[in-house]
Formats: structure tokens, sequence, C-alpha cells
């Protein structure tokens, strides 16, 4: 590695943040010396309820069980503790609403909502175990709503704001939710979009059968008029704003289900990824806490991300509020009413560490760095990236223009899966390199290896490798919901004999043993941080009575890192064969699943590049898409399709 002035391939931190960060570089050391002690020390930050008295049982690997016997309660590490310790005046979210307006809540403020909201979801008669739905915008309610199911011991599900109807009402019926959560609706670049008529749609979605669900709470937010089922649907300020404001938090094992959220998997059916307590609460507040350098008394934190997505779950709520943070939540797109609004909001509060995603980096490098150049973004002390690999140059803009060329930047590989950040640069001891997740976090370990689990040699990049995690985490997943089979053949058949988490990513190592994440190796995409399977876009395409056939694949993008692109094969009776079928397709999968999903282009073919076995070559056609010279198409039953792929290509 070559270091020059302008081009330096390797960034350090400043002295001066060395020597005020929360760890050095002895962490690693101790962490690696005795695991279990390291992690024992980190739960110690939390309030049990009771101790634990084995820190890990992986007896029934490969379902972990971690701090054993120990009772905690994560709200109460949330909220109360930070009150009960003196610190209830302390700003726990500075709210921005997209229109403009704005609330400041204390933990004090906090601990009476989340209290309020606790007792009345006891009213309901929901006990611990319950499954509850929250289907919510960005606003302090859905925080509220977490924090009360969590108090209760009642699993969470919440689906991104974003999904249909339909994805809406699949994940309701997965997890047997007895109530959802919502609003009227949300605000979306100054219109109000309906939520709560969604919400009906998904209960009806099934005709005559009936949903799991009791009762639908829903939070007044834009004040729209919204259809009313008596008996079944609640309003929040009737309700939870009217309850007592004190209630007692109640101890649960530190195996006790924390949430549910549903992922992307090679099928196109999502998974439930299933949480628990005690290690995921330990995972998240001491990454928070090491990987961002978190200092509660003068940091003003900000993340983001939706809280529907896990980065939402750990960074925003969980992780964050069992620190004492003070943070910013905004309910907004980055772009309005115009560009400014992200730099006005840290320059509003004063923001000191900033956690977003590449393909937000880029869209900010498309518009031009004279907008966060008009503000003052000297308070920013830290930056983040997360959800795909941050490309070298959008890392340089990022740190120069974002960072004053100053701050350094985590660039943290974690995966809803593995609950919090599980390979990152620590900002006070690591010199970080534009586009590299570095190593693990102290605690955890990784390994880089070939299709046999041999370890792939540092340097090699012609024999890039999979990542795979060798040893349990606290905060590991603890199954997919109801289908422990699906868990165990999905991330630990693959290395089986090694008992090897495998991750899905191919990634490297370079010279210097540091490791590059290079994305996915299955049929996951990644669209602007979001997972879609390629699985779930084609049954939403074949769900379209003019499609016979559908293949699809993630083709890199310039800004959101893949697009979709669609290869469909339409039926006989397809009336229209032109532009109208491509949108009315694109306007289908968006309404299926969610308008992330809309593919970026659609080709209608005569036919799909097939191997003998009948598997379609989505690596062919990725080179079509991508537009590149074909790869080895020996395989095929008729190489000359592609020729006739080509020659039909809409855009
Ligand atoms: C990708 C988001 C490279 C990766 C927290 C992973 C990344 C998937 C990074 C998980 C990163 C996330 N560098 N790739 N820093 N962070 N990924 O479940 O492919 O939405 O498997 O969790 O995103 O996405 P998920």
């Amino acid at each position: 590695m070559t270091e020059t002035a302008d081009h330096p391939d390797a960034y350090p931190p400043s002295a001066e943040f060395a020597a005020a960060a929360n760890v050095d570089a002895g962490i690693y050391e101790r962490a690696a010396q005795d695991r279990e002690a390291f992690w024992a020390e980190q739960a110690d930050h939390l309030h049990w309820h009771e101790r634990w008295n084995q820190v890990l049982d992986w007896t029934d690997a490969p379902v972990a069980k971690w701090f054993v016997g120990g009772r905690l309660n994560i709200a109460y590490n949330c909220v109360d503790r930070h009150v009960l310790e003196g610190r209830g005046d302390k700003v726990a979210l500075h709210w921005e609403g997209e229109p403009g307006d704005s609330r400041t809540i204390t933990y004090s403020d906090l601990l009476a909502e989340v209290s309020r909201a606790a007792n009345y979801l006891t009213e309901l008669g929901l006990t611990a175990g319950d499954r509850v739905a929250i289907y919510m915008p960005m606003i302090p309610e859905t925080i509220v709503a977490m924090l009360a199911c969590a108090r209760l011991g009642l699993p969470h599900s919440l689906v991104f704001a974003g999904f249909s109807p339909t994805a809406l009402r699949q994940r309701i019926d997965d997890a047997e939710a007895r109530l959802v959560i919502t609003v009227d609706g949300q605000w979306r670049r100054g219109n109000p979009a309906p939520l709560k008529e969604a919400v009906d749609e998904a209960l009806l979605a099934k005709g005559d059968v009936p949903s799991s669900v009791e009762h639908v709470l829903v939070v007044r937010r834009v004040g729209t008029e919204v259809e009313w089922t008596e008996g079944r649907d609640l309003w929040w300020h009737e309700t939870v704003a009217q309850a007592d404001p004190v209630h007692e938090a109640q101890a649960f094992d530190a195996e006790h289900p924390l949430f549910i959220l549903y992922t992307s998997g090679t099928t196109g059916k999502p998974k439930g990824i299933l949480h628990t307590s005690g290690g995921y609460l330990t995972q998240t507040s001491y990454t928070h806490r090491v990987v961002f350098d978190h200092k509660p008394e003068t940091d003003v934190y900000w993340c983001t991300a939706d809280v529907g997505w896990v980065t939402g779950h750990s960074y925003i709520v969980y992780g964050p509020l069992a620190n004492g943070a003070t943070q910013v939540l905004y309910e907004g797109t980055p772009n309005f009413p115009d560009e400014h609004r992200h730099w006005q909001i840290i320059e509003k509060y004063g923001v000191t560490i900033y956690y977003t995603a590449p393909t937000l980096v880029r869209t900010f490098m498309k518009w031009g760095r004279q907008i966060p150049d008009a503000h003052d973004l000297s308070t920013i002390r830290v930056l983040g990236s997360v959800g795909e690999p941050i490309n070298p140059e959008a890392w340089r803009w990022y740190r120069d223009v974002i960072g004053s060329g100053t701050a350094p930047i985590v660039d943290t590989w974690w995966q809803t899966e593995t609950g919090a950040i599980m390979i990152s640069p620590l900002p006070g001891i690591t010199a970080t390199k534009p586009g590299a997740a570095m190593t693990p976090v102290p605690g955890v370990t990784a390994a880089v290896v070939d299709e046999e689990g041999k370890t792939v040699r540092r340097g090699e990049t012609e024999a890039n490798g999979y990542l795979v995690l060798d040893q349990p985490w606290p905060s590991m997943l603890r199954g997919i919901w109801g289908d422990m089979e699906r868990y165990r053949a999905t991330y630990w058949d693959r290395f089986r004999e090694q008992g090897w988490y495998f991750a899905g990513d191919g990634a490297k190592l370079d010279v210097n043993g540091d490791l590059w994440v290079l994305g996915r190796v299955d049929d996951v995409m990644n669209i602007s941080g979001h997972r879609i399977s390629t699985a779930e876009v084609e049954s939403a395409l074949v769900g379209h009575s003019g499609v016979a056939e559908a293949a699809v694949v993630g083709a890199s993008d310039e800004t959101t890192g893949q697009g979709i692109v669609a290869f469909v094969i339409l039926t006989a009776d397809a009336t229209d064969t032109g532009s109208a079928m491509v949108d009315e397709l694109k306007a289908e999968v968006a309404r299926a699943i969610s308008p992330i999903a809309r593919p970026r282009e659609i080709h209608v073919v005569p036919e799909l590049p097939k191997t003998r076995s009948g598997k379609i070559m989505r690596r062919l056609l990725r080179d079509v898409a991508e537009g590149r010279e074909l790869g080895d198409t020996s395989t095929l039953v008729d190489p000359q399709v592609f020729e006739a792929i080509r020659a039909g290509r809409s855009d």
C-alpha cells in the first residue's frame, strides 16, 4: 500500500480523536483472550433485574442462548433507567416532521408515553408473547409503540410503511398478530398518503378469510378522513393518550422474543427473523457505544434509516436509547421541501454523529456539493455507512464534504439476521480504507473462505470468498418465525461440518488482512440498501395474467447500487406487447410488493436462457442487463436464445 498526500490509502484518526475515544486498541486483545468474559462485561452496562448464571449456552446450536438465567426489561433499560438516574430532562428525541413541525421529547416524556401505551395495551387484553404489527412512519409514537411492546414482552413486527396491503397481510398472517398499530396517513413530499386505508385493505385482502387481528389502533397524524370499523378500530388519542402514565416494568427472561422482522430470502416468501432480548440489547448498545464513539453527554446522534428496517430497530431505537442518547428523528425525504433539508437539520440540532446509506451519499453527490457547502456542518465528528458496499469515490466525497475532511467513516457491515454491527472500523483506532469494512468488532470473529471452507489467502483478488461467521454472537437471530427448518437450511447447511453461519455475502481480504465485503452471492438484490429477492419480484410479475414466465436480476446502478431488471415472456393472449404492457407490469410489482421493488427496466423476450436442468441462468441475464459481453454459454440448452433476447429488448 502506498500513501501519497492527496490520495492516501488509509486514513488514521487524528491524535485528538484517538486520545478521547471510548476505547483503545487493547480492546481487540482483551476480547480475543476471553470472549465470554468480554461479552459479560458489555452486558454489565445494562440493568438486569436478575443477573445471568451462564454467558453462553451453545449446546442447542444453531440456536444460541445468551445470558442464561438473566432477567431484564428492555424498555426499562431504554427509558426508566435514565430517568431514575436523574437524566429525565435530557432530550431523547428531537423529532422533525416533514411539514416543518417539530417536537422535543425528553426521557421523562418518553417514560410517561411508553407507560400510557403499556397500560392501554394491557387493558386490551394483550399478554406476554402476543404479537403486534406496527405499520407506521417516522413519528415518535412508532418508537413509543415499540417500547410499550418491549415493556410487556409482546414481540413486535414492524412492516415498513412503504409496503403494500398484500405484503402487510402476509406478515400479519405469518406472525398471527392480534393488534395492528398504524396512522391515518403519512406525509410524503407535502401530501398525505393513506395508511389506515392500506390496513383496511390488508385485513380484507383474503375475502372471507378473517385475519388474526382483533384491533387496529390508529394515531392521528395527517388529519384526513378515514373509514372506521366500530369495535375494531381505536383512536390512539382517545385511548393510549388517556391512560395512566405510570407503569411498573416486569422482568423477562434474557431469551424472551423481542421482535420479528421480515426480510427477503431467496424464495418469494419473506423470512420472519426472530430476535430476543438480553443478547440483542447487549450487542446493539455496545456497538453503538464503540463504533460511533458515542458520548451521551455531548453527542447529538442521527441515523437516517427508516424505523421499519433493522437499522432503525437497532440504531434508532434499542442501541441508542439504551445508551441514553439524544437523537434526531426525521419524518420525511431528504429533498422536501428542497435538497437542503438534511443539512438544515444538522445545523439546527448540532448533529455530531450521522449514519446513513451509500445510496443517499451518491444522491447527495449528484445534487452537488454546493448544497451541503452552504451549511455549517462542523459539528459532525463521526460518519457512518450501512446497507451496501460504499464505493471509494462516494466514501471520499462523504468524508471531504460532509465530514470536513476529518471525520472518520465507519463502514458497518451487518444484516437483519446479525441484529447488530459485526464488521466495522472503530473510529478512534482504525486507519480506515475507502470501501473496506475492515475488521470484525471486538468480540466478533469472521472468516473469508472458499467453497470447501478453506480460508482464502490474503490479497488474492482472483479467489474471492464467502463471508462466514465462525462463532455465535449475542445479537444473532434465534431462528425464522415458524420455520426452524428453513433457518437451518438457509444459514447453517452450507458449512454444516464447520458449524459456521453463512452470510450470503462475498468478501475478500487484502494484503493487510483487512476485509472488503463485495455484495450478495445469492439471488437477493440490494436496491438503495433494501433487500429484495429476485423470486419475490418474479412471483409478482407472473401474478399478472399477461405474463407466462419471468426472470429478474439486479444490475449495477450508479445511484441505487443495483437496479431491478426483469425479462418476461408474455402469454399468447396478452393483448398488449409494447410499452403500455411494460408500464402496467412495473405498476403491478409496485402494487404487489412496494414502490421500492418497481423494476427499472422490463424487457419482453421470446425466451429465457436455461440450463439443461431448467434453471434460469441469471449470470447471463445480468451480463445482458449490464451491457457486457456474454460469459460462458456452453451449459445453455439453446445458445441462440440471446440473439432473440437482444433483438427483442424493449427499454
Ligand atoms: C449488505 C442492513 C457491504 C450485505 C443492516 C448484507 C453491506 C445485507 C454493508 C444486509 C456494508 C450491509 N458493506 N455490504 N457495510 N451493510 N450490507 O438485512 O449484502 O437489510 O448481507 O441489513 O446488506 O441487509 P439488511
